[in-house]
């Protein structure tokens, strides 16, 4: 490693490290220049051995992963890509627990975003289009994609995968009308490492009310405060035929409510469908 990469990676380090004021999440952090994706090496490190609360970032990922089996652009120098590795012990948490941590991430963004750009300088706050995709502006900021091993029944690890567009400004043609980046939206610096010490600081907190309740109970307030689709009409996605209806919010284990125009009600999995407003994105 010549002289140049090696103060380009002490820089990169200095700054995505030194606002982490968290127990354990974020303890330890590896920081990479350029890495496959943050996810990916979050299941090799934890392969090895790295421990509960570790977080992988990047500043540039050559096979981001996206939802879907989408790909997720990161270029590098804008933008925030980190994966969150949870060990949890003795059943702390099962496997069908798992999918609902990605909601307690989106609300941890949401949260952190909302602290460090207050709506009164920003003049729009984040809010959260279900299940995950946190949207400041009517545009995605911000992706989240969870994936899990298991070990017999039980959960070897879960990576909570996160992307945030920081200070990118031009995105590829194909998804110009539905993402944008803070500082395009704030018209001033964001910095990344602040940024994420403030997310793993709210996931913590977050996360013990989760394990405490076993789902999301305790978090349905914050959670349907925050939510862009509540009282508005989606269409709801399902291969086996799309539908409309208003969203009312979502169950204690994540699930979209939405009633239907004859005033019943139907629960929506986000593992097989998606929704979006009926006039565009949200
Ligand atoms: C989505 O499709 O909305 C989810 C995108 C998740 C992207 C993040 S970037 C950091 C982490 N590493 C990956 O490869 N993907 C996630």
């Amino acid at each position: 490693m010549d002289g140049q990469k090696i103060s380009n990676l002490e820089n990169l380090k200095k700054e995505l490290t030194g606002h982490i004021h968290t127990k354990w999440a974020g303890q330890p952090i590896y920081v990479y220049e350029s890495i496959d994706s943050t996810n990916a090496e979050a299941a090799r490190l934890s392969a090895e051995g790295a421990e509960h609360g570790a977080v992988i970032v990047a500043d540039t990922q050559t096979a981001g992963r996206g939802r879907r089996g989408r790909r997720w652009e990161s270029p590098a120098g804008d933008n925030l890509y980190c994966s969150l590795l949870l060990r949890p012990k003795e059943r702390t948490i099962v496997p069908n627990q798992a999918p609902m941590l990605t909601l307690v991430m989106a609300v941890a963004v949401a949260k952190a975003l909302q602290r460090m750009m207050p709506e009164q300088i920003s003049g729009t706050t984040p809010v959260i289009k279900w299940p995950n995709d946190i949207v400041l502006d009517n545009k995605k900021v911000c992706g989240i994609l969870t994936e899990m091993r298991l070990k017999g029944t039980e959960i070897d690890h879960v990576i909570i995968g996160t992307g945030i567009n920081v200070r990118e400004r031009e995105f590829p043609q194909e998804l110009c009308a539905k993402a944008t980046s803070l500082e395009a939206v704030l018209g001033q610096k964001i910095s990344r490492g602040e940024l994420l010490g403030e997310i793993l600081e709210e996931f913590e907190a977050l996360y013990s009310e989760f394990v405490q309740a076993g789902d999301l109970s305790r978090l349905l307030t914050i959670y349907n405060d925050l939510l862009i689709n509540k009282d508005r009409e989606v269409t709801v996605l399902d291969p086996l035929g799309e539908y409309f209806g208003i969203a009312r919010g979502i169950t204690g284990t994540g699930e979209l409510v939405v009633e239907l125009p004859d005033g019943s009600h139907r629960e929506v999995f986000a593992g097989e469908v998606s929704v979006r407003g009926i006039y565009g994105y949200v």
